[in-house]
């Protein structure tokens, strides 16, 4: 797969990171459970010149595109590797928080925005132990979003820049934790977005030019109407948007999202295995029972549904 790192042996590896410093970040920045933190911090005497330089070439990437939308793509460690592999996007992204707090200070971001923002990486953690039984950080590359001071938590929603330069838009993505999708959150979270955006990145989104809210997930699919209960939250949340362009997967293995979302499992999981312990799982599994591909889609957010 190509990446946006620098060639190998072009940048400086990362320093070995204090591994008090890692659980201390961990714990007190991002909202990561005890267990994760500990096991993080315990990663680092395995980490070899090898992974640093690996690591240095990651944070490059970073650190040389503050402000740059959309994701650094970066190679994914095999949920099979030992452990400093599984977490070894983590280090970067940790030493990358000073450099997202000073954006963040640059644009009128307070500690507790920027704590909202890194919350996530908790929360991320705490899934992939659920996903795989043991700590890691698969999708470590979805970080460098937040700590390029590209995505904010606003309310129950996450908002990350996203489109052109020429044609910028807002991306809108729903994190696990943080409660239900009520219709009041999402309304409460795009009107601190109508405000935030102009008045933090003016030059992209000059305040009085519409700004177009896009969404993609599996949220989305209408199929869901079948399933979900009338009462729904999701439903409701599709409802908002008008979709665009043909049905996708947001992965090459199309089973991921739902499995990952909403099961909290990996794609290899048997139907029979799959946890059935609330509404949502036992509505879907029955869909996927009677053969509903659920898939994801693109939506336009309508913001006059939301009296916005
Ligand atoms: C998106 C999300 C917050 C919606 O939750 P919600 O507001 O409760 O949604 P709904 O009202 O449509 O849920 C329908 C039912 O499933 C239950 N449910 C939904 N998600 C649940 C979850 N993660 N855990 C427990 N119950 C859940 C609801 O309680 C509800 O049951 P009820 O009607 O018996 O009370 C939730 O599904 C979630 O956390 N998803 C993971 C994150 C995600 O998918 N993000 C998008 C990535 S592209």
């Amino acid at each position: 797969m190509t990446d946006d790192l620098p060639p190998a042996g072009a940048v400086p590896p990362l320093p070995k990171p204090d591994p008090e410093r890692v659980r201390e970040l961990l714990l007190d920045w991002c909202g990561a459970d005890p267990e994760d933190a500990l096991a993080a911090a315990e990663a680092v005497s395995g980490l070899d010149g090898e992974l640093l330089a690996l690591a240095g070439r990651m944070h490059h990437s970073i650190a040389e595109d503050m402000g740059g939308r959309l994701w650094r793509r970066w190679p994914k460690p095999s949920p099979d590797s030992p452990d400093p592999e599984r977490l070894l996007g983590l280090y970067p992204l940790l030493a990358a928080v000073p450099l997202m707090l000073d954006f963040h200070r640059g644009i009128g971001v307070d500690e507790d925005g920027s704590r909202l923002v890194l919350q996530d990486i908790g929360e991320k953690l705490r899934l992939n132990r659920e996903l795989y039984g043991r700590p890691g950080l698969d999708v470590a590359f979805w970080f460098t979003a937040h700590v390029r001071g590209t995505i904010y938590q606003l309310g129950r929603l996450q908002f990350c820049m996203e489109g052109t330069t020429a044609k910028p838009r807002i991306g809108l993505h729903i994190r696990g934790e943080g409660g239900p999708l009520t219709p009041e959150a999402v309304r409460s979270s795009v009107e601190q977005a109508l405000e935030f955006f102009p008045a933090k990145f003016p030059d992209l989104f000059p305040s009085g030019r519409s700004m177009s809210f896009m969404c993609s997930s599996w949220l989305l699919d209408p199929q869901l109407r079948d399933w979900l209960p009338e009462r729904s939250n999701i439903l409701k949340f599709g409802a908002l948007f008008d979709l665009v362009g043909p049905a996708t997967y947001a992965n090459a293995n199309r089973r991921d999202d739902i499995w990952r979302f909403v099961f909290a499992r990996t794609p290899d999981t048997p139907l029979e295995e799959l946890p059935m312990e609330h509404t949502l799982q036992r509505s879907v599994l029955a869909g996927i029972k009677a053969g509903v591909d659920f898939q994801t889609r693109l939506g336009d957010l309508k913001r006059e549904r939301l009296g916005l």
